[in-house]
């Protein structure tokens, strides 16, 4: 991976967000070249701030992916294109589930119609959701499990993420699917809930506020911005990636109450409160997951680097001395 990259075009939609701006700040240490593409809509995650450190040495290009016109340009003579705008938050998308659709499912066709028509050589990487596969049947979760998404979002990422799969193969642009689990580390929104909870338990006791515990013994996986990086750009160069989906999952299962206790211990301090589900949440809740990766590890190499009480007291320790430029205001 320390060459491959080195003098390669590769464009980030929500190259802003969390997990594109990480994506980037590899990527420019690996010598490529790199255009961010992000509509900064202020309720999203895009934020200026988590590409501070790498801002003279990236292209941005402030584009809505819903804008054909613009991705019609943008895509041309790249080389990798890492597919990772999203409206992510699964209760805006009930209460206006047609801007998800539009983003989450519409643009993925239309960036996918553009590709075909303008690059279609270039490699797709498209981050997706484990949230597709609703509540899951058994444990842990495998990618031939059923989905059942039980949100708009669910539903749109499903389709966005089989469009991707489709152009691949139909018109043999080699594209993959990357499923997501919670994803955490630094640049992560931690003003509200709308990509995790977990940025909000963050915050809340970087500032020795309590934080809202919802249940407690629901099982949940986390993987480190790093590793989903890592996996992101092994995904892109391998071959065999193309036309397939991969779970990610955590180094560990661990549920909410034991995680909540691990950050209060990773941060020093801090305190919480056990809630009962609040009842608009429960419908849309998919209980406990946690995800079996063994695909993406024996067909990619993939692995967990970063143990989850080292990666919270990284994380922690990012929003100790940047907080400012992630608060709610
Ligand atoms: N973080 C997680 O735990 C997680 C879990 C599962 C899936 N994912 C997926 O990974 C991707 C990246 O997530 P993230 O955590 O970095 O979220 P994020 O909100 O930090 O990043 C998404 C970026 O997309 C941008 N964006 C949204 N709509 C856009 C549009 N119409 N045009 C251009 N840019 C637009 C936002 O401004 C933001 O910068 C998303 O597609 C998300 O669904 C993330």
């Amino acid at each position: 991976m320390d060459t491959e990259f080195k003098g390669k075009r590769v464009l980030i939609t929500g190259g802003l967000g969390f997990i594109g701006s990480n994506l980037a700040r590899r990527l420019v240490k690996l010598g490529a070249s790199v255009m961010l593409v992000d509509s900064l809509i202020p309720e999203y995650g895009g934020n200026l701030y988590n590409i501070h450190d790498i801002a003279d040495q990236v292209s941005v290009n402030i584009s809505d992916v819903r804008d054909p016109f613009s991705l019609s340009y943008l895509v041309q003579g790249q080389d990798y294109l890492f597919n990772l705008a999203g409206q992510t938050s699964h209760m805006d998308s009930m209460s206006d589930p047609y801007t998800d659709l539009d983003i989450n499912c519409r643009a993925q066709l239309s960036i996918l119609e553009t590709c075909r028509k303008h690059n279609p050589k270039l490699r797709v990487v498209f981050a997706s959701t484990r949230q597709i596969y609703g509540k899951p049947h058994y444990l842990p979760v495998d990618e031939a499990h059923p989905l059942q998404p039980v949100d708009v979002n669910g539903i749109n990422k499903m389709a966005g993420e089989w469009y991707h799969l489709l152009y691949n193969n139909v018109y043999d642009i080699p594209t993959c699917v990357l499923r997501l689990t919670n994803t955490y580390g630094p640049g992560m929104r931690i003003k509200d809930a709308r990509q995790t909870f977990l940025g909000v338990w963050l915050y809340a006791v970087l500032e020795n506020r309590p934080f809202e515990v919802w249940g407690g013994e629901q099982l949940r996986d986390f993987t480190y911005i790093d590793d989903a990086v890592d996996a992101f750009l092994l995904a892109a160069l391998n071959p065999n990636a193309a036309g397939k989906i991969f779970n990610l999952g955590g180094e560990e299962t661990i549920t909410l109450k034991a995680l909540a206790d691990l950050l209060i211990e990773a941060n020093g301090g801090g305190h919480y409160d056990i809630h009962q589900f609040p009842a608009t949440r429960k419908r849309i809740d998919i209980g406990d997951y946690y995800a079996d990766d063994r695909l993406i590890r024996e067909t990619l190499g993939w692995r967990h680097r970063v143990p989850l009480v080292e990666g919270l007291q990284r994380t922690l320790a990012y929003y100790r001395e940047n907080l400012a430029h992630y608060a709610a205001v």
